[in-house]
């Protein structure tokens, strides 16, 4: 008889967790079949099998004219990868060798014409849909995180975009979510606001990263190991704002050999502070030049562009265009990573071509993408009411190339490894601030060196061997601003650029404006896996076709050293 109850309850929870199974299944199908409804998308269909995850700016024509001079916007992310990045793609700025079924260029938006919509939308209407926030509610509550299935596996949006003086974020409770914002170089070319989009980066560690060796959360103690994180993954010294008791953590944080104290961080040290020391001492966390540690976590929003009358310049908007996420989800060593390297490339030339973009990333639209060297991507963008959904699979394979394939990474990521580094709160390039706390006026032009070029002015080099502000050549506030009606570049305007990069960054309130209204036509077509390019007019200077073994006519290409 006993046996029988026992069979019975068994039974009974069984069917129990295998209803709610069933009933949590069908409310996120139910999630996803309405959005697919509603924006007329398909959430699994790929339509660019072979080239989703290639970028629109690839296709860009190196010159104007047949004999006018070469532009060069490629070096940018096309270059030799600093270790353990062991890509190599220098070679792609010399040939647009694309794989055959994207010689035809699939970013077709590139070429509509979007003028007569963006004409009817007027200035006030396009001001205050930007300024309208699509992640909170009026209570504060993060829309999305509501919105999301109960079961979701992949990432549900937990910032408050609410940082106290040292740039982390704030829960409505005031505790610390654990997300920390940080100002950065933007990255060449599209990522600058005058190209249309503002963006901010937070970095996240895991929780044992933020606590003492008593699992307590110490403030101290997440400092520093952000500063260490940062002082590897740079692979250079950085300096502390405080004085450090080298004994008191019983870590050698200047790497000087003894224990004294120290304010910079060696990228030399050999361990973390507070709980993480005790994990990597048993291995179950890492500690390597060049690499995030495990479980590292990154969030970027890209948003509009807001015009301030107060502050008489450009800035963040409320609302969002994208939420951007990746974590680091399993740690790859030196030997992993090259292997994954050379072994990525051979996948996708044996196979055909569907299955080999397949085998290039795994994972779907719930749960994100994953790249071969430990981390997984996933976004959300503007449904055609203007509310986040999660980015379907074709839009997610869109973060992959750039996040894994490309010499201009840093383990996979971008902005921190071009963090500011001032260290004093008050000063113009403290870099642990949110864009919204601090912008870009007054900060001095970043200088990076180049192979046979030595120390150059990063902008300044860039607008010098592109002749133009973007991938595209059709910013003409920029064009106007720094260079004359023959082409030359303006010394002056150069030199001016030397110590204020908002000169370059930020755009007028008018190309501002014009911009959201056409990024907004984009939003209402739900058209981005064809381009999420704001253009206004169809480009020019892009190929839509090209033959096989066409050349870039870019001999010496511009390589990191
Ligand atoms: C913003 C970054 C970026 C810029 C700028 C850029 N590319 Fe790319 N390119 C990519 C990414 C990402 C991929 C896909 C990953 C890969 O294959 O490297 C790619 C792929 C390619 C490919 C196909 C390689 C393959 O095997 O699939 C070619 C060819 C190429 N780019 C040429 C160019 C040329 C020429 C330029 C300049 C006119 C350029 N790219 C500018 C990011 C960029
Ligand atoms: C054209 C190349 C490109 C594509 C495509 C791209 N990113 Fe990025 N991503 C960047 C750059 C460059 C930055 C740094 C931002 C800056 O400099 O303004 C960045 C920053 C980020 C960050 C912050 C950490 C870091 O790498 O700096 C995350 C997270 C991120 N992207 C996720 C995504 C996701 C998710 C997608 C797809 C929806 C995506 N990205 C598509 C180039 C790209």
């Amino acid at each position: 008889m006993k046996r029988i109850i026992l069979f019975l309850t068994l039974l009974l929870v069984f069917f129990t967790g295998y209803y709610i199974f069933l009933k949590d299944r069908s409310l996120n199908q139910h999630y996803i079949l309405k959005l697919e409804d509603e924006n007329n998308i398909s959430y699994d269909k790929i339509v660019n099998t072979r080239g989703a995850y290639i970028t629109s700016m690839c296709y860009t024509k190196t010159s104007d004219t047949l004999t006018g001079p070469i532009s060069n916007p490629c070096y940018s992310c096309h270059t030799k990868g600093k270790v353990p990045n062991y890509y190599n793609d220098t070679n792609l700025q010399e040939e647009y060798n694309f794989p055959e079924e994207v010689m035809k260029n699939p970013f077709t938006n590139l070429f509509t014409d979007r003028s007569a919509k963006v004409a009817v939308i007027n200035d006030n209407t396009i001001l205050e849909y930007v300024r309208e926030s699509n992640y909170f509610n009026s209570h504060g509550e993060i829309l999305l995180s509501m919105e999301l299935p109960k079961v979701w596996k992949g990432y549900r949006p937990d910032c408050y975009f609410n940082f106290d003086e040292e740039g982390f974020d704030q829960d409505k409770e005031g505790e610390y979510t654990g997300w920390r914002a940080f100002r950065y170089y933007p990255f060449l070319g599209t990522f600058w606001p005058t190209n249309g989009s503002t963006d901010d980066v937070l970095i996240r560690l895991d929780t044992l990263f933020r606590q003492d060796e008593n699992n307590t959360f110490d403030k101290e103690v997440y400092r520093l190991n952000l500063a260490i994180v940062e002082a590897l993954v740079k692979q250079k010294e950085i300096a502390f704002d405080l004085t450090v008791d080298e004994t008191f953590y019983g870590v050698d944080i200047n790497a000087n050999g003894v224990m004294d104290t120290a304010n910079t961080i060696s990228p030399h040290i050999t361990s973390y502070v507070g709980l993480a020391k005790l994990f990597l001492k048993e291995e179950k966390v890492h500690l390597t030049a060049g690499l995030f540690p495990e479980n590292t976590e990154f969030l970027h929003s890209v948003r509009y562009l807001d015009w301030s009358d107060k502050k008489d310049h450009v800035g963040l908007s409320s609302r969002m265009k994208e939420l951007r996420y990746a974590r680091k989800y399993r740690w790859k060593s030196y030997g992993e990573i090259q292997r994954a390297a050379e072994s990525e490339l051979w996948e996708a030339q044996s196979l055909d071509s569907s299955e080999a973009q397949i085998a290039l990333f795994r994972g779907n639209y719930e749960e994100g993408l994953r790249n071969e060297i430990g981390w997984v991507y996933q976004g959300f963008i503007e449904d055609k009411a203007g509310k986040l959904r999660p980015q379907t699979h074709e839009e997610t394979i869109s973060c992959m190339g750039c996040h894994s394939h490309l010499g201009a990474t840093t383990d996979s990521t971008f902005a921190f490894a071009r963090k500011f580094e001032g260290v004093e709160k008050d000063q113009k390039e403290y870099g642990w601030n949110h864009w919204s706390q601090k912008g870009f006026k007054g900060i001095k032009e970043p200088r990076v060196e180049y192979k046979d070029h030595g120390m150059q002015y990063e902008y300044s080099f860039y607008l010098q061997n592109n002749h133009s502000g973007n991938e595209f050549r059709n910013n003409d506030e920029v064009e106007a601003k720094f260079f004359d009606s023959n082409g030359s570049i303006k010394e002056k305007r150069i030199t001016e650029l030397h110590s204020d990069i908002s000169l370059l960054l930020l755009p007028s309130k008018a190309r501002a404006l014009e911009l959201n209204k056409a990024y907004k036509v984009l939003v209402e077509e739900q058209s981005y896996i064809y381009g999420r390019d704001a253009n206004i007019k169809a480009m020019v200077n892009v190929y839509r076709e090209l033959r096989e073994g066409s050349k870039t006519g870019i001999e010496k290409p511009i390589v990191r050293p």
